[in-house]
């Protein structure tokens, strides 16, 4: 029973109408939010030792736990990853006893590890993250959240980020990373951690960071693959605009929680700079949007642009893909941490505008000055409104 009866936060996420697998990092609030969305369910929590043993020594036995379910029940497993092997019996259940089932864990990777069967596409995913300003409501603070990012944990004990935080990546992130068995040593990859972490939002060149943290190129390649595999970042890649190829641009690399970036980089102790800042304030919109685009079931692409020059775009919204036939549309959006704008900032934006086989459908700037304006076809938003008429459906 929860002895202190804080509401909580309603999240964006939604039910889907069928078996679903729940992916998250640790501590977004995956279990609590399955136990709001479906008060009803039979739970059975693979952490718990006894369940864990008699599921473990035989699957079969999970049919005899539902008992006399009707058809259409659903059945929350969470934690799955500890038994991997369950999928084939939850498999066999949803056909033969029309149950379905939640499957809640902190990433695929240990499933697909564990050579489990994801189900052969029967379920479809979801994904939680951290908090999102219209989760917050006025609870939503944006300077804390470029700080501190947005866990649950960290927003209900600001005082205690610093501590949370640390505890988060020395605890949680170690527990997940010694579970992987392709680290086989943990020293180098707390070094690359650290760097990683410096990098939220940054243009990533392995080959620097291989150097830098003294490790060959291909394991820093499997580092990175252990942070998106696991869901604590992911790589925004290069949006080009015509089918032509191109020279390759670099991806960045954006973690899941500015928070988390901050932890892992051993920066919560010092006040945070402000180019730091600026990349969080990118870092906190991207997932923003990505939270958007997922719950809104737009799944558009999101990148960066880089024109020839060397000008970036931070992020371009592709509403329309591209075919052959007809150009990409796009809602553009350019992201700076400045109380004034600037209106030279707009150049890249309208000068894409401009080109040939590419429609930009709107051009927007974010800032995190006071006023919203307009100019010439041109959104200028403070942060916070952006992220309302984001969460509106008024962006895209
Ligand atoms: N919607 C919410 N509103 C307020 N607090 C929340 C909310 N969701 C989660 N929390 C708090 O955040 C903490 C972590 O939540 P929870 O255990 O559900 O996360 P999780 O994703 O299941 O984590 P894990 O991967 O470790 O199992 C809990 O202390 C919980 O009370
Ligand atoms: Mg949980």
């Amino acid at each position: 029973m929860r002895l202190v009866m804080k509401p909580l936060h309603q999240r964006l996420l939604c039910v889907p109408d069928r078996s679903f697998f729940l992916f998250g990092p640790r501590g977004v609030g995956k279990s609590t939010w399955l136990m709001e969305a479906l008060p009803g369910a039979l739970r059975l929590d693979l952490l718990d030792a006894r369940t864990s043993l008699e599921l473990g020594r035989s699957p079969t036995a999970l049919e005899g736990m539902a008992g006399t379910l009707p058809p259409g029940s659903w059945i929350v497993l969470d934690e799955i990853q500890r038994i991997p092997a369950l999928l084939d019996e939850v498999h066999r259940l949803m056909q033969m006893r029309r149950w379905r089932f939640a499957l809640c864990g902190s990433s695929a990777r240990k499933l697909k590890r564990g050579g489990a069967n994801l189900l052969a596409g029967r379920a479809v995913t979801r994904r939680m993250a951290p908090f999102v300003s219209a989760e917050l409501g006025s609870g939503f603070d944006l300077r804390s959240s470029l700080e501190w990012g947005n866990l649950p944990a960290v927003r209900e004990d600001a005082a205690g980020a610093a501590d949370l935080l640390t505890a988060y990546v020395h605890t949680y992130l170690r527990e997940e990373i010694r579970e992987e068995g392709v680290l086989r040593r943990l020293d180098p990859f707390l070094r690359f951690l650290a760097i990683a972490g410096m990098m939220n939002g940054q243009t990533i060149n392995l080959q620097n960071i291989a150097r830098e943290a003294a490790v060959p190129r291909s394991t820093v390649e499997s580092y990175f693959s252990v942070l998106t595999d696991t869901l604590l970042g992911e790589f925004l890649t290069a949006w080009r605009p015509h089918f032509k190829v191109r020279e390759q641009v670099h991806p960045k690399f954006y973690w899941f929680d500015a928070g988390v970036a901050r932890g892992a980089a051993g920066l919560l102790r010092q006040p945070a700079e402000r180019e730091w800042l600026g990349r969080a304030l990118e870092a906190h919109l991207l997932h923003e949007i990505r939270v958007h685009n997922e719950v809104s079931d737009k799944h558009c692409p999101i990148r960066f642009y880089r024109t020839s020059a060397g000008v970036e775009i931070d992020f371009i919204l592709e509403t329309v893909q591209r075919t052959s036939a007809h150009p990409a549309q796009v809602v553009g959006i350019e992201v700076k941490l400045a109380e004034r704008w600037d209106r030279g900032w707009e150049r890249p934006l309208r000068d894409l505008a401009s080109q040939k086989g590419v429609r930009v459908q709107r051009m927007i700037g974010v800032y995190t000055g006071p006023r919203s304006y307009r100019f010439d076809g041109f959104d200028v938003l403070p942060a916070t409104e952006f992220l309302r008429r984001l969460h509106a459906g008024d962006i895209f």
